[in-house]
């Protein structure tokens, strides 16, 4: 009699384990279904930093397809349907004030050369009619964002530039102030405040970007940088790799009343799933990141939320989201969650093309306008490793070039005493 009831509690177990095997399955099939029609296009990967870090930027010795100790090669990147992405030309911030140009110049080129390199696998395009040309065509559509106000050296000739080189989006801080904009460590108290948000050229930066048609990103800034650029930007703005401060009271993330007014102004929020940021401790889980998207989407709509996974950016990511293939298997838990399928598709790639286009919209209205060239304050740039060329004209000779001030004085002898 016992071992009877025994054998028919195993067999409703192993029914029951088979029951939920095969829904788990079935999501699983169902989010493949849905990502094979629409692949995501993820805000932000750190891999050429890593090109940067193991191989000094030599292509030629990194071989992306048995890459195996990063979080993106490009096996992961099929197998995690990934249809888009914006690579991150990131340099850190001890390179302000010293050769963060070049440095970014740099990481814009090995970009460039990705593709090159594997034209099979990646497509570098800059438009969101080239994002759908790529996809069609089954490569990651590979697109360029600086990560930090720091890498335009404060200059708009500088930032005009990078926008002929195809980026597509300025973070506008990384972790460090910038002479026109504050960064989030304001927010934790390691930074003082400097322009309290963006300052007045801050806002001309802004204001520049959308006349080109760059894509303000606001991950990395401080909440009054974030309300500023929501005001005073003409095209929606995203954070290409920040999660819900609700959920995880970190400064890298958005406060609630941030999201709705990202709503308000449909952008766009791209979930960031470093442990770090998503339950504020050293370890999280896929179900965690699932929270995130959930929240975001409970206070900013399903039309304000993305993917950003920041892979190979961070020390540690969630158990479940290893790395870029895993990317199916948290689609798969939205939709066990109960998100539509137009609802995913628009967090995997309908709403970062919607704020896309926009933001070239934007720039095409606002093409009759000059480009925005007043110079910052020479006060906010002086120190060792920059000149002074231009300046001289505008603020006369308190800030000529030693050698000018020489010839002055040589002059002024002249004019004098001869
Ligand atoms: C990772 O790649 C290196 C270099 O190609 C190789 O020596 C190593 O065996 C690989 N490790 C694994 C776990 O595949
Ligand atoms: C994920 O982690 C949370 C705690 O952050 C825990 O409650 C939950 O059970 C975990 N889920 C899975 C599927 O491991
Ligand atoms: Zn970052």
């Amino acid at each position: 009699m016992q071992t009877k009831n025994t054998m028919a509690l195993l067999g409703l177990l192993t029914l029951l384990l088979c029951e939920l095997m095969t829904v788990v399955n079935s999501n699983r099939i169902e989010a493949l279904r849905i990502m094979d029609g629409t692949p995501v296009i993820d805000g932000h990967n750190d891999l050429p930093w890593q090109l940067l870090s193991k191989f000094n930027n030599q292509l030629n010795k990194a071989d992306l397809f048995t890459l195996n100790d990063t979080h993106t090669n490009i096996p992961k990147l099929i197998e995690g349907r990934v249809g888009g992405q914006f690579w991150a030309a990131y340099v850190p911030c001890d390179t302000q004030g010293k050769d963060a140009v070049k440095r970014t110049l740099e990481q814009i080129d090995v970009i460039h050369r990705m593709c090159e390199k594997y034209p099979a696998n990646f497509q570098c395009v800059d438009s969101t009619a080239g994002i759908a040309e790529a996809i069609r065509n089954k490569k990651v559509a590979s697109l360029i964002g600086v990560e930090g106000g720091h890498s335009m050296d404060s200059n708009l000739g500088v930032l005009r530039t990078f926008y002929h080189l195809g980026v597509r989006y300025m973070t506008l801080t990384h972790s460090c102030n910038v002479p026109w904009v504050d960064n989030w460590l304001v927010d934790t108290g390691s930074d003082p405040p400097k322009s309290n948000g963006l300052s007045e050229f801050g806002k001309k930066v802004i204001l520049e970007m959308n006349r080109l048609g760059m894509i303000v990103d606001l991950a990395h800034v401080s909440e009054k940088t974030m309300r500023d650029a929501l005001e005073v930007s003409q095209a929606p703005v995203i954070f290409s790799h920040s999660s819900a401060f609700k959920l995880c009271n970190n400064a890298r993330n958005v406060k609630d009343d941030v999201l709705q007014i990202v709503k308000a102004k449909k952008g766009l929020v791209m979930v960031n799933f470093y442990n770090n940021y998503v339950t504020c401790g050293n370890s999280a889980n896929l179900s965690d990141v699932a929270d995130h998207f959930d929240h975001i989407k409970r206070i900013a709509g399903y039309e304000s939320v993305g993917f950003g996974g920041d892979y190979d950016g961070v020390p540690r990511v969630p158990k479940g989201l290893e790395d870029v293939s895993k990317y199916p298997d948290l689609v798969a838990e939205l939709l066990r969650r109960g998100w539509t399928q137009t609802e995913l598709e628009a967090a995997l790639a309908s709403n970062l093309l919607r704020v896309f286009k926009e933001v070239e919209e934007t720039s095409n209205r606002m093409h009759s306008l000059q480009p925005v060239d007043e110079p910052i304050h020479y006060e906010e740039i002086k120190g060792d490793c920059r000149t002074s060329y231009g300046y001289n004209i505008e603020t006369g000779s308190a800030v000529l070039p030693h050698v000018g001030k020489g010839l002055l004085l040589v002059c002024l002898f002249y004019a004098l005493f001869l």
